[in-house]
């Protein structure tokens, strides 16, 4: 049977079922399951952060429904905020009539920096770098010789000059490394820390800070999904009012950083989600999506939406540092797992239906605030909740989250009455 990502009802089924299916699906076996339930041992908790004290859990979810490059994929998604995952499922499976989701990716490559002070002559220090490149780069390559063997390794060397700085000018140089499937940060501080005194001795200046830049614009990746306008009909409204309703929006966050703000917001709930599942540095996707986000300037929208004939078309880049070996990815049992149902084998992939999440994520923001507003979903995903709370079980979760909602009344207390009301009449 061919595997797909569509499983409808798949939030009503009892969690155990749902692990099975998973489990099934992506052919986990006992380990995995036990590290989904059990997550991280504190004895491995200990060993990753000082001063531990405990564990600090969050609800791992599937977003479902995802076709990308053709492929079925189902993705895990760490997240303390209701309607995130439903949501991006939801636009998913509209991506479905389009034939889901396109994605491409630069190779992995990061940048170190080396800030170096007091140049008597920066010209002349430049010319010594230029000069210098080829030795520079061996010397990155025999600090990471297994790097290298598995198809990574030093790429190149550019200087800048920074002549108007609270401290007067410096130089800045950077190193770009190809840190195939790592997020890449101790490769790079390894190796720009290497270097430095080389860098020094050529520059004859004094260098201050050896450190890789968040700011990943050689290593992207990059989305696109085109869609009916007709997906879109529902309820009275039509596919096309909907889809304009989305163009607009979007240029509602290209012209202003307080609307962009919210917006790329969104489109993080979904990067950050996978990010965590998958036990990668969301600061660090967080500080370069945003700092692309300003790139002309002006702080905007990450993605871009037009519609042309009578599809609607959305595209979203952005740098986007992730590994899928070293760091907690391996460590942490549930990130582990997270991989294995992702089923990916190089960082670029991983990168790939981030984005593609990232995507499908802003598509179902833009397209429930351009129709009913995020509201009327929010308070069903919550009464959901408040339903559980106050003791609701299997079929009674979706009658009492219904009737909370309809009563606009959506309190623990009127639940309980509600599966009191629900049980007597049994
Ligand atoms: C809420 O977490 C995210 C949204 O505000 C994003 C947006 O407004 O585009 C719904």
């Amino acid at each position: 049977m061919a595997r797909t990502s569509r499983i409808p009802g798949f939030y009503k089924r009892p969690l155990e079922e749902r692990v099975r299916l998973v489990a099934e699906w992506a052919g986990l076996d006992d380990a995995d399951v036990t590290a989904l339930r059990e997550s991280l041992a504190l004895a491995q908790a200990d060993k990753m952060i000082e001063n531990v004290v405990g564990r600090h859990a969050l609800p791992l979810g599937l977003g479902l429904n995802f076709i990308i490059n053709g492929r079925e994929v189902l993705v895990p998604m760490s997240v303390e905020e209701p309607s995130v995952v439903a949501a991006v499922s939801n636009a998913a499976r509209i991506a479905r009539s389009g034939g889901g989701f396109l994605t491409g990716s630069t190779e992995p490559i990061m940048i170190g920096q080396i800030q170096v002070l007091d140049v008597p002559d920066p010209r002349a220090a430049q010319a010594a770098l230029h000069r210098a490149k080829a030795d520079i780069l061996r010397r990155v390559d025999d600090i990471h010789p297994s790097l290298v063997r598995r198809g990574g390794g030093a790429r190149d060397l550019r200087v800048r000059y920074l002549p108007h700085t609270p401290v007067g000018p410096m130089l800045v140089v950077h190193l770009y490394l190809d840190v195939r499937d790592a997020m890449g940060a101790n490769l790079v501080n390894t190796a720009v820390e290497g270097i430095a005194p080389l860098v020094e001795r050529l520059t004859r200046g004094r260098v201050n800070l050896r450190i890789l830049s968040n700011y990943t614009t050689e290593r992207r990746a990059w989305a696109v999904v085109r869609i009916p306008v007709d997906a879109f009909s529902e309820k009275g409204a039509r596919g096309e009012e909907v889809a304009r309703g989305i163009v607009e929006a979007n240029a509602f966050a290209w012209a202003d950083p307080y609307r962009a703000a919210t917006h790329n917001k969104g489109i993080m709930n979904g990067i950050d989600a996978v990010a965590i599942a998958t036990g990668n540095d969301w600061r660090a996707i967080e500080a370069a999506a945003h700092a692309w986000a300003a790139r002309d300037g002006q702080y905007r929208a990450l993605t871009e939406w037009y519609i042309m004939g009578d599809t609607l078309v959305g595209k979203l880049e952005l740098p986007l540092a992730v590994g899928i070996v070293g760091g907690a990815t391996k460590v942490h049992p549930t990130a582990r797992v997270a991989l294995k149902i992702l089923d990916v084998h190089r960082a670029q992939d991983l990168a790939e239906i981030m984005v593609a999440v990232g995507l499908a994520q802003n598509l179902a923001a833009l397209r429930a605030l351009a129709s009913e507003g995020i509201q009327r979903g929010h308070m069903r995903m919550h009464a959901r909740q408040v339903a559980i709370a106050a003791g609701a079980v299997g079929e009674e979760i979706d009658i009492v989250a219904a009737r909370l909602a309809e009563e606009g009344n959506v309190r623990e207390s009127r639940a309980r009455e509600i599966v009191e009301e629900m049980r007597g009449n049994d």
